[in-house]
């Protein structure tokens, strides 16, 4: 793979590659020293335009533990306040000579913009409402290791589906992986037309509880919404949020999900959050292993190199798909 910029790029053979992939660099983690030689002598450009703790910390961990050279770049204290512009931005860390960048931005279509100004390998940490493709892969991963698969089985997305990422992300994701997906949502995040979306649409999150497999709970994005978008919090809570009586209907090994940030008391009550199915840290925990996969298959022996272009002879031996 050159890029990782979005899910539908990826065939199920790829996702399922990856997933495989994660699973060999978990197994690095439980080591002592959590740490292989994989990506030494490679630097990664983390440039976050947007807020973030789990992408960020975890894309930090994962090339640090891959052996990779580390530059964290952050748009709050650098010249984009002086008004340096996005393109001229990139292509100065462009011209130091980086072999990754993993950006995350509030407009969607940044990444794949970027890839135009750079020779370096373009992550996708997230862009506008458009696309977050590793969130997709370690929920998926947390899936299957729940679960054993992720083929036949029934995932309900419940929330704030118009201004997810996630969803996006993760619904492309779970269908190519052989998952039904149902979407429960307020009318008013809902996207206007969900006609070329492989979704069924259910009105109420009470129905689908006792056939769920898997309940993935969204963040309300207020930051996203621009207006009102619901009429109150308690309301949501009412009707969409998992409480103590919610989570007794499901079964016994469905799998709770959420990608965090939690609004508790709102997507979920406090008291449902120590449940054992709840999967949130696990979510977390393959964050890092799955980071390591990406930036390996991006980065690794066999894969691209930023000076592949200046030597077309060696291009064509190097550069493999995922
Ligand atoms: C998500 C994001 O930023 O898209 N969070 C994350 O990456 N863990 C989801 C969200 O903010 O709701």
């Amino acid at each position: 793979m050159r890029h990782l910029l979005s899910i539908e790029d990826l065939s199920a053979d790829d996702l399922s590659g990856l997933l495989d992939l994660a699973q060999t660099f978990e197994a690095v983690q439980q080591r002592d020293v959590p740490k292989v030689p994989a990506l030494r002598g490679k630097t990664v450009v983390l440039a976050f335009f947007e807020d973030s703790t789990r992408t960020r910390t975890s894309f930090d961990l994962a090339a640090r533990r891959l052996s990779a050279d580390l530059v964290n770049f952050s748009a709050g204290s650098s010249s984009l306040k002086k008004g340096e512009s996005l393109r001229d931005t990139i292509e100065t860390i462009d011209a130091m000579g980086v072999d990754a960048i993993v950006i995350r931005h509030a407009s969607s279509g940044v990444p794949q913009q970027v890839t135009r100004w750079t020779k370096a390998a373009v992550i996708n940490a997230g862009d506008g409402w458009h696309q977050h493709p590793t969130q997709a892969l370690l929920d998926a991963y947390t899936i299957r290791k729940r679960l054993g698969t992720l083929e036949g089985k029934r995932v309900v997305l419940c929330g704030d589906i118009q201004h997810s990422r996630v969803a996006r992300s993760n619904i492309q994701a779970f269908t190519k992986l052989g998952a039904t997906v149902t979407v429960v949502a307020p009318r008013t995040l809902l996207p206007s037309s969900l006609d070329h979306w492989p979704v069924e649409v259910s009105k109420s999150l009470d129905e689908s509880l006792e056939q769920s497999d898997v309940l993935y709970l969204l963040r309300i994005q207020h930051e996203r919404m621009g207006q009102s978008l619901l009429p109150s919090v308690r309301e949501y809570r009412a009707s969409y949020g998992l409480t103590t009586e919610r989570a007794r209907k499901l079964s016994q090994d469905c799998v709770i999900m959420h990608p965090g940030p939690m609004n508790r008391g709102v997507e979920i009550d406090p008291e449902v959050v120590d449940d054992p199915r709840v999967a949130v840290l696990d979510q977390v925990t393959a964050g890092v292993a799955v980071r390591m996969a990406v930036l390996f298959n991006v980065l690794g022996p066999g894969q691209f190199d930023r000076d592949d272009e200046a030597d077309p002879a060696s291009s064509s031996k190097k550069r493999s798909a995922a």
